[in-house]
């Protein structure tokens, strides 16, 4: 095959969702109290030497730094997974000397509830996130979901608002926007689990009554992974009561693709989520749009990140480039995918990992860095791709039958037309060979009007040893080289790498 990347800036899909830059949040491993908290202050009452290490609320300064600043995260999911299942919110709440002990049921342990509904707002206050709050379908009633948003949103004179405020010390509303109808409920290991059946119709009873009482939440039905059998049946019974519908999908985990082909699975779950929405919002006359929240995702080696050790698995360079083709996916499917949000935002199978007194950047921190600096709220426009085929084996397999083979390189591209009008184009590429470099001419349609560059200014992440990992010490032995070049309409894609491309025309 002559490889060959064709760019079509005037074909668009959709403007990239900032939201696809979410991250998620659970009380699993040291997440939360090691993460966001320096520690559990009920069972480590660890206070850094360093003061400054923490912000004036307690929470780690590093972090929040990190998720604001240089990744700008907009959205957060919190506070589970499946940890929401059993999580009575009312134990989170009021004087931290007064709250609840309880019994962790999904993950095995203890939760102090020092880090509840207040604390976790304050936190998205500072690090100017949205907060995006999962519902407890397992052990949680109606009842229980709507005092929870009226202690959120309520800005009347009634009991749960009021006491917001009291806790608060402040009139001003939480106002939680997004809502998730329950996580995983589809799941054996999820506390109260149902069929789809059943939770359609609980789901449509909650929904009904959650937009009684604040018609303007954005609700997200739980989803499996979009293309199941229940995921067909909830978006049937439940499409015109929910804004979008949820998917969840790890590469590198159990019998799915250990390879960095895993992501081409989670496109073909987005294409066939997208049918399943279009038909069910057909059948019931559903005029708005419903989006995909892909609000679980990232690479997770159940055998290395185990309960065990709280989830921790350090990366490789390979995770980094199956990390990049997932933003490939979700860039090239922009117009549904809404939310997707990295599963988790620190230490839990995360991007980004503590110590007591520093943090590092994981390989898979790279490309999420540079997709949220350069293909946010872009116009995704059609790419096609003529690559050597991969041959190894994909799982699941079937995949491939339906699918074809994979392409070697994988890209996606996005436009943004700068204040002064100025056109740049942003091409992302992962080269998923092994072993070859791809040189490849790169054709822009309507490249003579609107894409006139002398020069192209270019991110790579490469290293020698595709299991190339950064560890403490070697904090920055994969991580991304930045350089200008000549711009011949042409570009050799190293082997196992990523590499963005940013083409600015002249003004
Ligand atoms: O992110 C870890 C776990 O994976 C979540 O708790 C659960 O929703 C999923 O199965």
């Amino acid at each position: 095959v002559k490889p060959s990347l064709d760019v079509f800036p005037t074909a668009p899909i959709g403007t990239v969702s900032p939201y696809i830059f979410s991250g998620f949040l659970e009380h699993l491993g040291r997440c939360i109290y090691g993460g966001i908290l320096p520690s559990d202050p009920t069972t480590f009452p660890y206070t850094p030497r360093r003061p400054s290490l923490l912000t004036e609320e307690g929470f780690r300064k590093d972090v929040l730094e990190v998720l604001r600043d240089e990744l700008s995260v907009p959205m957060v999911r919190w506070p589970g997974g499946n940890y929401v299942s059993s999580y009575n919110w009312k134990d989170g709440i009021g004087p931290k000397d007064q709250r609840k002990r309880r019994p962790e049921l999904a993950w095995g342990g203890e939760e102090s509830n020092q880090f509840g509904t207040d604390e976790f707002i304050a936190w998205c206050r500072l690090a100017r996130i949205e907060p995006y709050i999962i519902l407890n379908m397992g052990t949680g009633t109606l009842d229980d979901a709507l005092h929870w948003i009226e202690y959120c949103n309520g800005t009347g004179d009634t009991y749960w608002a009021s006491l917001r405020r009291k806790n608060n010390g402040r009139d001003e509303p939480h106002n939680v926007k997004y809502w998730g109808l329950g996580n995983e409920v589809w799941g054996e290991w999820q506390i109260g689990q149902e069929t789809a059946e059943a939770y359609t119709t609980k789901a449509r009873q909650w929904a009904h009554a959650i937009k009684l009482l604040d018609p303007t939440i954005k609700l997200i039905g739980c989803g499996e992974t979009g293309l199941n059998h229940w995921d067909g049946v909830v978006l049937d019974g439940l499409v015109d009561k929910i804004d979008g519908h949820s998917i969840h999908l790890y590469t590198n985990f159990g019998q799915r693709d250990r390879t960095v082909y895993g992501p081409d699975a989670a496109e073909y779950s987005i294409e066939i989520c997208k049918a399943l929405i279009n038909k069910a919002r057909y059948a019931r006359k559903v005029a708005k749009p419903i989006t995909i929240a892909f609000d679980e995702y990232g690479v997770w080696d159940e055998t290395v990140g185990t309960p065990q050790n709280g989830l921790q698995q350090f990366y490789t360079l390979a995770d980094a480039l199956a990390m990049a083709s997932w933003l490939n996916v979700f860039v090239r499917q922009a117009d549904i995918v809404e939310i997707a949000c990295v599963a988790q935002s620190v230490n839990v199978i995360s991007p980004l990992v503590t110590s007591p007194t520093g943090l590092l950047r994981q390989t898979v921190y790279w490309p999420l860095y540079l997709f949220s600096r350069y293909m946010r709220e872009g116009t995704s426009v059609r790419v096609s791709v003529e690559s050597p085929k991969f041959t190894g084996e994909t799982l699941p397999a079937w995949i491939s039958d339906i699918k074809g083979r994979p392409s070697v390189l994988d890209a996606a591209a996005a436009v943004h037309i700068t204040e002064n009008g100025a056109y740049s184009l942003r091409i992302a590429v992962v080269n998923r060979s092994e072993t070859e470099s791809i040189r490849t001419p790169i054709r822009v349609a309507y490249q003579n009007t609107h894409l006139e560059c002398a020069d192209v200014e270019v991110h790579e992440l490469w290293h020698a040893d595709v299991k190339a990992k950064n560890y403490w010490g070697r904090e920055n032995e994969v991580s991304i080289k930045t350089s200008r070049a000549r711009w011949d309409r042409e570009w050799t894609f190293r082997e196992h790498s990523f590499t963005l491309l940013v083409l600015d025309s002249k003004r």
